[in-house]
């Protein structure tokens, strides 16, 4: 087994965002629900966080098996100007329990990028420490659904399975 690393990206979506209000976009469900799948058979886990058109996301796992991911992941024609933005070998998993963590965090997250004197979410401005802060805030952070990969430590409560099932009866 190759050594642990947590790697961090952005890009932007390349499609055209659903109706904010109507809940979790379509697309980002769609890309969601096709992260836990493959990720878990990895041991990849992670967070994805969507954001003023921009994804943010962090993957965990072997070295061998991150890079491939990160790889596939950055041809993937429903985002663009992918960019690595932190690469690090690491001791302990942040994202243990999780294939691919889901968080909507508006409130905190603009708190973080007020602290960082940053109007809007732009992760490509982000700098080392921002980029660890946010990564500690979403491991830290309750997610939007929990099913079967959920971290056991957070059981989930009966409405976010409902939301998981929900999307799995639509998308999976
Ligand atoms: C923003 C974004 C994040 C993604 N994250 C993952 C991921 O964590 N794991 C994964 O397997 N695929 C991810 N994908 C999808 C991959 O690009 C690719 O479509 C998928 O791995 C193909 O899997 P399949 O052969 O099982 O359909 C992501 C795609 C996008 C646009």
């Amino acid at each position: 087994m190759s050594e642990l690393i947590r790697l961090v990206y952005a890009s932007r979506a390349s499609f055209e965002p659903a109706d904010a209000a109507a809940g979790i976009d379509p697309t980002v469900a769609r890309i969601l629900l096709q992260s836990r799948r493959n990720n878990s058979q990895l041991k990849i886990g992670g967070v994805l966080y969507y954001g003023n058109g921009c994804f943010f996301q962090c993957l965990e796992g072997p070295r061998d098996l991150v890079e491939p991911l990160a790889d596939e992941i950055r041809q993937d024609p429903r985002h663009r100007d992918f960019r690595i933005l932190r690469k690090q070998a690491v001791d302990a998993r942040l994202f243990s329990g999780w294939s691919m963590k889901f968080v909507a965090l508006e409130s905190n997250v603009d708190e973080l990028l007020r602290r960082f004197e940053l109007d809007e979410f732009d992760p490509y401005l982000f700098d080392d420490a921002i980029i660890d802060e946010l990564t500690r805030l979403f491991a830290a952070a309750r997610p939007i659904d929990a099913g079967a990969d959920a971290d056991p430590a957070r059981p989930a409560t009966r409405r976010e399975s409902g939301l998981l099932g929900w999307l799995r009866k639509l998308f999976g």
